[in-house]
């Protein structure tokens, strides 16, 4: 019996033109560790809500590892995480997550990405937004994704801002404690997604389709 029938999400890949998503596996976890380790972000400004990565360099791939297995383990009808280790050129450079809550009501997802520094502005972080995206609205059957970002992080932003998002209001955060940010939320519309030029070829989907209860469109 092969892993991916037992956990159809091990067989789900989504290509780009650049880039490979395929849900972390075990064997990811030393690959995206590295991504993490080489540096994601500066030190200064926290992107992240738990701010995993001020970490001690020693705990945060295990760190990294609990979170996956506890990802995996809520996956369910209603609620889900997809993380994708996202691979270019030979290696694994970061994660994409796509989540829901309650998605056979509200049709909506969640979105959360991060890229190992060295690879950062060469428009990857859009490509992979705009894969998942592709994936949730015209596999999945998404109506909205959300999305958010410190309002001082302008590559996260801008990757909103070109693929359509609309401004959905600032709220207040404090990942550091003590140093309190505004993050702004962003939303989109299925009919206002700013599609690429290029299309997703995916593998392993109608599997995912059954393993998340969502009938076949
Ligand atoms: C956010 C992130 C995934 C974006 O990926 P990326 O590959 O660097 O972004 P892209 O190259 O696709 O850029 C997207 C747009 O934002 C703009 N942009 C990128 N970096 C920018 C910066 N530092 N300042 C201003 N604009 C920036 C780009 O110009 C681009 O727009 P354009 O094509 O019209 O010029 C990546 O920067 C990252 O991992 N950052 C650290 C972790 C993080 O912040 N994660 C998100 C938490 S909400």
């Amino acid at each position: 019996m092969k892993l991916e029938s037992i956990w159809p999400l091990f067989g789900l890949e989504i290509a780009a033109p650049r880039i490979v998503l395929r849900p972390v596996r075990d064997e990811d976890l030393p690959g995206l560790a590295q991504a993490a380790l080489a540096g994601v972000h500066e030190p200064d400004r926290m992107p992240f809500d738990p701010p995993w990565t001020d970490a001690d360099p020693a705990d945060l791939p295990r760190n990294l590892a609990e979170f996956q297995w506890s990802r995996r383990g809520k996956v369910s009808a209603a609620d889900w995480t997809i993380s994708f280790a996202v691979h270019f050129d030979g290696r694994i450079v970061g994660a994409q997550d796509v989540s829901a809550r309650d998605f056979p009501a509200r049709r909506t997802v969640n979105t959360g990405s991060w890229l190992t520094a060295s690879v950062h502005g060469q428009g990857l972080g859009t490509e992979m937004r705009a894969a998942v995206l592709m994936f949730a609205f015209d596999e999945l059957g998404a109506e909205w994704a959300e999305s958010g970002a410190k309002s001082w992080n302008q590559a996260s932003l801008g990757v909103s801002r070109k693929l359509g998002y609309e401004l959905n209001g600032v709220t207040r955060v404090a990942p550091r404690s003590g140093e309190p940010v505004d993050e702004q939320r962003v939303r989109l519309e299925k009919t206002a997604f700013v599609r690429p030029d290029w299309a997703i070829s995916t593998r392993g989907a109608a599997p995912v389709l059954a393993q998340l209860r969502i009938p076949v469109r």
